[in-house]
């Protein structure tokens, strides 16, 4: 008997302005897998061998890195991306969507021997920060403390009438270059402007009232040594303050922008109008929350 099965895991929008490295947001983008027992481990898109050579596959490695903490073996698989919405190297969590996918392949062929929270340190460590991998696990807007081997999280009930209207430009943005120009210290007024604000970032997110939301968003602490390297950033985050945005902030390491508003079509088409008469290509699109996180479904044994 072998096992086949589906897994698909959203794309994340992480920091969301003040909580650099540890609040992120689930978006409805997707990553989408089928997956069967297989004599080799291989790896396709939609039926074609996938571009990516296997030692450079975040799947594949954390297939082969959730191996050490299962007691029991697990099969080669074949593994055939159906569909991947999410921009790759943009700030919208595709490396971490990739990690959680392979850590629930094992997990599903080692039959769900480790729970949800293990599952989450285990992506936590393979990405080094928790705040693109919580919210791709678990779906919603995720809030995470880590530290000294504990790890604590609140999935927060979030209001429903926000949009997140990702702009997306067409050149690419490492998050190892952007961490690169973050300082290694921070004055204390600067790291207590972020720890006040997120507070009431997140209350505002639970309220759903969103006064005050682009005052909140007002990092201090990555935002400003990373807008130098999105080109236009100024300009867009002046475009969305035009068009009456609540906020605007820079998506997990960049370059992809986010304005945040109620769901208003005629603020999208000014916004593609503006966006239009700059040099790179920023496309824009609408998104919502996706609040079902990670899914491991259609699971058959053949
Ligand atoms: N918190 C991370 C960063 C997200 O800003 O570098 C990108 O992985």
């Amino acid at each position: 008997m072998s096992l086949k099965f589906k897994v698909k895991v959203p794309g994340t929008s992480a920091n969301i302005g003040v909580g650099y490295d540890c609040l992120g947001v689930a978006l409805d983008y997707a990553l989408e897998l089928e997956v069967e027992e297989s004599e080799k481990t291989e790896f396709f898109e939609n039926g074609e061998p996938f571009s990516i050579p296997i030692k450079d596959n975040f799947i594949n490695e954390a297939i082969n890195h959730t191996k050490k903490y299962l007691s029991s073996d697990i099969p080669n698989c074949r593994v055939n991306i159906t569909k991947n919405s999410i921009p790759l190297s943009r700030g919208l969590g595709s490396s971490s969507s990739a990690i959680v996918a392979g850590i629930l392949i094992a997990n599903t062929f080692a039959k769900n021997e480790l729970d949800i929270d293990k599952i989450a340190d285990i992506a936590i460590e393979m990405e080094g920060h928790p705040d693109n991998v919580m919210p791709a696990i678990f779906g919603g807007m995720v809030l995470t403390a880590c530290d000294e081997g504990e790890t604590v999280y609140s999935i927060l009930p979030t209001a429903d009438n926000l949009c997140f209207y990702v702009m997306i430009p067409n050149f690419k943005l490492s998050t190892e270059k952007s961490r690169s120009v973050l300082p290694k210290a921070y004055s204390a007024h600067d790291a207590v402007n972020n720890i006040a604000k997120l507070g009431l970032l997140v209350d505002s997110f639970i309220k759903g009232k969103y006064d005050s939301l682009r005052f909140l968003l007002g990092d201090k602490i990555h935002q400003p040594y990373r807008f130098s390297l999105i080109n236009d950033s100024d300009k867009i985050f002046d475009f969305s303050k035009k068009h009456n945005a609540l906020g605007e902030y820079i998506s997990g390491a960049g370059p992809t922008l986010i304005s945040l508003n109620y769901d208003n079509d005629e603020f999208l088409e000014a916004m593609k109008k503006d966006l239009a008469t700059l040099s790179d290509k920023w496309s824009i699109e609408k998104k919502t929350i996706n609040k079902k996180g990670a899914e491991v479904y259609d699971i058959e044994e053949i």
